[in-house]
Order: structure tokens, then sequence, then C-alpha cells
């Protein structure tokens, strides 16, 4: 039985196999290669891209998903996570899909061995099919990823995108720096960290925006978005005609991280990266379900 709670736990070739599984999926019809598994999707945390991507993703595998809705469950009535988790697994499930806001209950319900458990966002520590599906989508572009750079632009410190993405693209060979108001900046890194998006455009091939994390933030950070999008909003005028590969994990917040226009240029892959998602989640059902 084999979990995912973040990439760190693939070795190299397992990433390169999962990348080459999710290109296959791409371009060949789908096989039923999951018709006899079961998979439950248990979200604690409001989801659109994940939540979708998981489920079509099985579904075009052949597999049944269940889905339970924690405000709908018996965690109303004050069951423990651990006990709504040992009840579904009784049901024999082949995997558990996983999104909550602490950074701990995947590593902790998958260490129960009950089932493989598949992390879909844990606080702001992990979100390991992002990374993967972002990795694809510069694969896709560039081919060989090795030894471009990338800036991470946005809430850094509260972002699981970023905190998966960052451990994935070194790995990977990727040059990453991070670009962020103090509030939005980690402090314990080892990474180039800039204040100014204009002092890394002319340095980068790609840009990762981020959303502000406010169901993270405790307080209020910015009174006015609008001053942070002055600085940090990606537009034509920031980018001219530069080469830049633009992505987004969504949801975007319009005109603050992207504007409008911007979201219509090529260079953006928000949306191919919601159409990779698909395929990357594929490859790692496959992996983790027949192949591991
Ligand atoms: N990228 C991402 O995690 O989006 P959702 O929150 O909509 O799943």
């Amino acid at each position: 039985m084999r979990n995912l709670i973040d990439t760190t736990s693939l070795e190299i070739q397992e990433i390169e196999y999962i990348l080459e599984s999710a290109k296959k999926f791409k371009h060949y019809k789908p096989s039923q290669l999951l018709q006899d598994k079961l998979i439950i999707t248990l979200f604690f945390e409001n989801s659109t891209r994940t939540r979708s991507s998981f489920e079509v993703a099985a579904k075009r595998l052949g597999a049944s998903i269940v889905h339970l809705d924690p405000e709908k469950s018996s965690s109303s009535k004050g069951e423990s996570i651990e006990d709504t988790f040992t009840n579904l697994c009784a049901m024999n499930p082949d995997a558990v899909i996983i999104r909550h806001a602490s950074n701990t209950v995947a590593i902790e319900l998958s260490d129960m061995n009950l089932t493989s458990v598949i992390n879909a966002g844990s606080g702001n520590t992990a979100h390991p099919s992002q990374a993967l599906l972002d990795l694809f989508t510069m694969k896709e572009h560039f081919g060989d990823v090795r030894g471009k750079k990338i800036a991470i632009v946005g809430d850094i410190v509260n972002s699981r995108v970023a905190s998966s993405g960052i451990k994935l693209f070194t790995r990977m060979g990727m040059e990453v720096i991070l670009v962020a108001p103090n509030s939005f900046m980690p402090q314990d890194t080892l990474l180039e960290r800039y204040e100014d998006l204009k002092d890394v455009i002319d340095k980068v091939d790609v840009i990762m925006s981020l959303r502000a994390q406010l169901e993270r933030h405790k307080k209020p950070i910015f009174e006015n978005y609008e001053e942070y999008a002055s600085k940090y909003c990606i537009t034509k005028e920031r980018l001219k005609d530069k080469d830049i590969l633009l992505l987004h994990p969504g949801p975007v917040m319009r005109n603050i991280d992207i504007d409008d226009e911007m979201l219509k240029d090529s260079r953006c892959k928000v949306l191919e990266q919601v159409s990779n998602g698909v395929f990357i989640r594929m490859a790692i059902l496959k992996f983790l379900l027949l192949e591991s």
C-alpha cells in the first residue's frame, strides 16, 4: 500500500514515470484500468479544481468514486476524524483522497495503514498533485526544465502550492526565487528573495502567481488589495513581450493576482494547468493503486 503525502516520498524516476504516464493519458483514449477500484474523497476544505479533477480522473479510468461531505457527515455530531476515516476504511476503499486545513492529519491517517491516503492539500505544507501538474505543464512547454528559473509571487508563506512546488522544482534542477511583500515571505528560506517584481522580470522563464490565502490569515494582512495589486498583479504592462510562462494554481483573484487581459494571453497557462491536472491525477491513481 502506497501513500502520497508529498512528492518527497517519490524517487526521481517515479516522478518521471508519473509525468510520462500523464503524457500518454493526454494523447490516448483512457482505458478502464481501475474498474474494480473504489476511491473515497473527503474534503474538509473547499475545492473546485482538485476534487473534481481527482473525481474525473478516477471515472476516466473506470473506478467507482464516492464523496463524503464532512459538513453532512457525522463529524458534525462530534465524530473524530480518525473514527470517520476508520469507518470509511471498513468499507474497503482502495484509496481515500483527503484535504484538510491541518498540516499533519493526512500523515496521521496514512500512519494507520488502513488504505492508500492521497493528500489533496494539507494546511500550508503540501499539495503534491498540484506540484506534479505544474511540473508537467512546464515540461510540456520547455521539454527539459533543468536550469530554468521560476519566480513564485504572492502569499508564499501560507501556500501549500508553494511549499510542494519549491521542493519539487528545485529537486528537478530548476532555480526558484521568491517575490513577495515581507508579510507574505517565508523567513526561514535559503532561496533568493525579492520584494519588487521589476527586479526579477528580466531574469525568469516562469512566473507562478499565488492568491492571498485569506482563509489562513489570523487577521487581515492588507486592508486594501488594490495597493497590493499595484505592486504584484501580473499585467501586460509588466510582462511586455517577454517569453515568460505564467502559471497560477487557482482560484485566481482577478486583477489582483493576474489582470483580465493577461489571463487571455497565450503565455498564461492557467486553464492548461487545470486540463493537465486530470492527466496527472490519472497517472497518480494508476501508479499508487496498480503499480506500487
Ligand atoms: N489548485 C487548487 O488546489 O484549487 P482548488 O482549491 O479549487 O482545489
